[in-house]
């Protein structure tokens, strides 16, 4: 047994006392940003699938598919000035991941973002893995041709639908987020084998409804201890001796782990700043 007992007090104690430098890998979703107030996908009433209505999709999801988009497009532009990152706060739940980093524990992040905020929040680029890409570069869907970003923040602010600037080519242009039917960025594949070399894995605000990233968790070797920070139990978690479950809204989870390790007001200072 890694940890005594399945409590938030046995994870601080085990982060406090590791004998070994402590490699912390952590894996985000959605749910880490909705107290930011960017809605997450799936949640019932709030969650982006639900209010899609307007764009008149075949099923939500098409509005992310890389073969719908191809003939209409137009849906995803339509959303991306609302997705397109600038407008958020992070959350203390981003800065307590940057406080892992800070005390030199946070091996990798794995997030399914694409609104920057834990960048935004302090984590260093080469600490994270943007498992679903982000809105920093975008290219041709066709020629694989980069776009100009300013280009691209206009197509966005007016809501209009840009093409390559190739007039051979003329294909569709997107932000380099993953959509169904697309590749992960080589960086997650690069570094998928991590979870296997960490000591703790905290997963926080995701249905982990999405592969390959839903089994990320399962990488991770028998004895690591996972910890769940989510409103609802989600994919295995739960189902090895030491997974501990915290079934509450990611801020307040996080506080109570600080909180337990000694660092709630160090937290609560990093985010203030
Ligand atoms: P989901 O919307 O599928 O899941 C969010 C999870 O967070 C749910 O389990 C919620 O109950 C939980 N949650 C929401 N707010 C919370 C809060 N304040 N505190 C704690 N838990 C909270 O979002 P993801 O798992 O990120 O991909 O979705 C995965 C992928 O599906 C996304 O990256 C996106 C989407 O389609 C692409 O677009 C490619």
């Amino acid at each position: 047994e890694t940890l005594e007992s399945r409590t938030v007090e046995a994870v601080a104690k085990y982060i406090k006392d590791g004998v070994r430098p402590q490699r912390i890998v952590v894996m985000t979703g959605a749910g880490i940003s909705t107290s930011a107030g960017i809605p997450d996908f799936r949640s019932p009433d709030t969650g982006l699938y639900a209010n899609l209505a307007r764009l008149n999709l075949p099923y939500a999801e098409a509005v992310f598919d890389i073969s719908y988009f191809r003939n209409n497009p137009l849906p995803f532009y339509t959303l991306a000035q609302e997705l397109y990152p600038g407008h958020y706060r992070p959350t203390i739940t981003h800065s307590f991941i940057h406080l892992l980093h800070k005390k030199g524990l946070l091996l990798k992040l794995f997030t399914q973002n694409i609104d920057c905020l834990e960048r935004e929040a302090g984590v260093p680029d080469e600490k994270i893995v943007e498992a679903h890409g982000s809105f920093a570069r975008q290219s041709c869907i066709e020629c694989k041709g980069a776009y100009p970003r300013e280009l691209m923040e206009r197509a966005i602010k007016e809501k209009t639908v840009p093409h390559c600037l190739d007039e051979s080519c003329n294909g569709l242009v997107k932000p380099e987020i993953v959509f169904f039917g697309e590749q992960l960025p080589e960086a997650f594949f690069k570094n998928k084998s991590l979870p296997t070399e960490a000591d703790l894995v905290i997963i926080m605000g995701t249905s982990l409804s999405v592969q390959p990233f839903a089994s990320l968790p399962h990488f991770c070797r028998d004895a690591t201890p996972r910890v769940l920070i989510n409103s609802e139990q989600v994919g295995d978690l739960g189902s090895r001796a030491d997974d501990v479950l915290m079934l509450q809204d990611c801020d307040s989870g996080v506080r109570k782990l600080a909180e337990a390790c000694g660092w709630l007001e160090e937290l609560e200072g990093l985010w203030a700043e």
